[in-house]
């Protein structure tokens, strides 16, 4: 028990790629017990594996954040293993859709059980080891620039939709858990290097697209899951203690432009 409130477990979303497994990595290193879940449970696995050989307890899960069952499995399984959770990365999400007056309703609810009911889920089994515990933890959700505004590469309304609704429901959770001490803050990456960022791009408009985001970012170049990971971890620890509702914005300086060149 003593082991449980020494180290901080932390559950994290998509940790078998991209910025989850950049986090978690990155748990792993300051000493975190790390529980990677993702619908890939290979990838859950590898994560969890690089971390042990990073010298951190590590347990990898196969878990879809749509089932509310598996969900609560898995926080079940990471509680048994390295007690109640102390932070929450709910990062897994998927970049689907397309232009809405011909986007099948399937599509649609298969974004938002994904993108915005997974976090739901994974926010609340997560508060709930936290209230049972009487800990003071840390829930980050993976929001995104398309929740705050609209992008110009078109079809972006479902996810956009899903990101807008992470937002609203991080400020909620931080107004309504505040008083028990838990935090709740968003993480708004901007482009970053990850499958996510290429998944609707054709192979040979990859280089011309990477060279015009590095262009237009504005401290010169596209986001590594690195970048974010740091950003995240700042907000799981004590450092951050005053920080929550917040809407971290890892971008790179894209929002803070202006959208007209004169
Ligand atoms: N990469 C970017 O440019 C960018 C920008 C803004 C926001 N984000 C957000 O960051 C988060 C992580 O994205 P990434 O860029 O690392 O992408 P990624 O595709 O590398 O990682 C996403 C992970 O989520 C997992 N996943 C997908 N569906 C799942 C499900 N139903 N249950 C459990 N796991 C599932 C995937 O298997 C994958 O490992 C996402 O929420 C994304 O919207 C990414």
């Amino acid at each position: 028990m003593l082991e449980f409130v020494l180290m901080r477990s932390i559950i994290i979303t998509g940790a078998g790629s991209g910025i989850g497994r950049a986090t978690a990595l990155a748990c792993a290193k300051r000493g975190d017990q790390v529980v990677a879940l993702d619908i890939n449970g290979a990838t859950a696995e590898t994560t969890a594996h690089t971390c042990r050989s990073l010298g951190a307890n590590a347990l990898g899960i196969t878990c879809d954040v749509r089932d509310e069952v598996q969900v609560r499995d898995a926080f079940a399984q990471s509680a048994e293993k390295f007690g109640p959770v102390w932070g929450v990365f709910a990062n897994a999400g998927i970049d689907d859709g397309g232009a809405i007056h011909e986007l099948p309703l399937e599509r649609w609810n298969n974004t938002l059980s994904i993108n915005l009911t997974g976090i739901f889920l994974c926010c609340k089994y997560g508060l709930q080891q936290m209230i049972e515990a009487g800990i003071r933890g840390s829930v980050v959700c993976s929001a995104s620039p398309c929740g705050l505004v609209a992008l110009p590469v078109g079809g972006m309304g479902a996810y956009s939709a899903t990101k807008g609704g992470i937002s609203a429901l991080v400020r909620c959770m931080a107004v309504d858990y505040a008083s028990r001490g838990i935090r709740v803050n968003a993480i708004v990456p901007g482009a970053t290097e990850t499958g996510m960022l290429w998944n609707n791009v054709t192979p040979p408009e990859i280089e011309r697209m990477r060279a015009q985001l590095n262009r237009e970012i504005p401290l010169g170049r596209i986001g590594q899951p690195d970048d974010v990971a740091k950003a995240v971890i700042w907000l799981l620890s004590d450092e951050s203690a005053y920080v929550t509702g917040s809407q971290l914005v890892c971008d790179g300086g894209v929002l803070a432009k202006a959208s007209i060149s004169i």
